[in-house]
């Protein structure tokens, strides 16, 4: 089952509001890469508005270049990325910070920076010449620390925090910036499974009764199972399946995506798919 993206007409010039069921965004036969050699090509990819997305695949296949695409870190070769249906090349540097918070795989503090302080740089696309901090912020800063649970950190350095502490800062950082589309790269890599669970119960309720998008990378495939509305699955840099996790995941798609044989059962808590990979012995001979 592969993606067909709805196309998102641009109807109007006002980029503020969704149109129910569109995408907020959306690769359209991108073309993506570094060198060479293309990471995608003709790469289509909708992200379905107020849903909770989870992308999986393996390392290297592309998943967190489509997510700089997203957030135009990374202009197209070719193809079109858009957001709420217009360009995204059109937007001003404002206007896309408005809109969508990314989350990077790997973002490094400024030297000696608070918590506080890089939360609340989350909210720099709020600020301007005649825009100055306000009660607003504040909250917005407070609200984020709370809910990712840094607030009694708040006044250390970054730096002195372990790495899953330093994680949620981040995601902290990316809320205060309150924007409708949260890109997030791999937000529970570092986290303990309580804290994993933390965010993603926080990504659900941004979603379900916040009125999010959020699209998120993930390797832990059962929690992608669990938690996501929509999953997307790449390898070498294409979608090879979109859909709701029930809907996609069999032994066929694993061994598709990512060359390893398993058994799908469902989950007996959350009647999700769970993925059962089979013993095998690998090969050292493997390349
Ligand atoms: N900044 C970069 N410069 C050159 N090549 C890169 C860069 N970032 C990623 N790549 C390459 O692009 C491919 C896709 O990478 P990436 O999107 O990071 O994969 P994933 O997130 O799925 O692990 C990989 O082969 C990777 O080595
Ligand atoms: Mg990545």
């Amino acid at each position: 089952m592969s993606e067909t993206p709805t196309s998102g007409t641009p109807t109007s010039g006002t980029p503020t509001s969704i149109a129910a069921g569109a995408s907020p965004v959306e690769l359209q036969a991108v073309t993506l890469g570094y060198g060479r050699e293309p990471v995608s090509t003709y790469l289509d990819l909708a992200i379905p508005s107020g849903e909770l997305t989870m992308v999986i695949g393996p390392n290297g296949c592309g998943k967190s270049t489509a997510l700089r695409a997203m957030a135009r870190l990374l202009p197209p070769r070719a193809g079109t990325v858009l957001l709420d249906g217009r360009d995204i090349k059109e937007l001003s540097t404002r206007q896309v910070a408005r809109r969508l918070g990314l989350l990077p795989q790997q973002s490094i503090a400024p030297d000696g920076i608070r918590v506080a302080e890089l939360v609340a740089r989350g909210r720099h696309p709020h600020q301007g010449p005649f825009r100055q901090w306000s009660e607003t912020d504040e909250t917005a800063v407070a609200e984020a620390m709370e809910r990712t649970g840094v607030t009694p950190y708040s006044s250390l350095p970054v730096d002195q925090l372990s790495g899953g502490q330093r994680q949620r800062v981040w995601i902290a950082m990316v809320l205060a910036q309150e924007t409708p589309l949260l890109l997030l790269d791999e937000p529970t890599t570092f986290l303990d499974l309580t804290h994993q669970l933390e965010v993603l119960d926080l990504c659900q309720h941004l979603t379900h009764d916040g009125d999010r998008t959020i699209a998120a990378v993930m390797h832990d495939l059962d929690h992608a199972c669990r938690y996501a509305d929509h999953l997307i699955a790449m390898r070498n840099g294409t979608v090879i399946a979109a859909g709701p996790p029930a809907e996609i995941v069999t032994t066929e798609l694993i061994r598709d995506v990512f060359d390893v044989e398993a058994m799908i059962i469902r989950d007996p808590v959350s009647a999700t798919p769970l993925v059962i990979p089979m013993i095998q012995r690998w090969s050292y001979q493997r390349g």
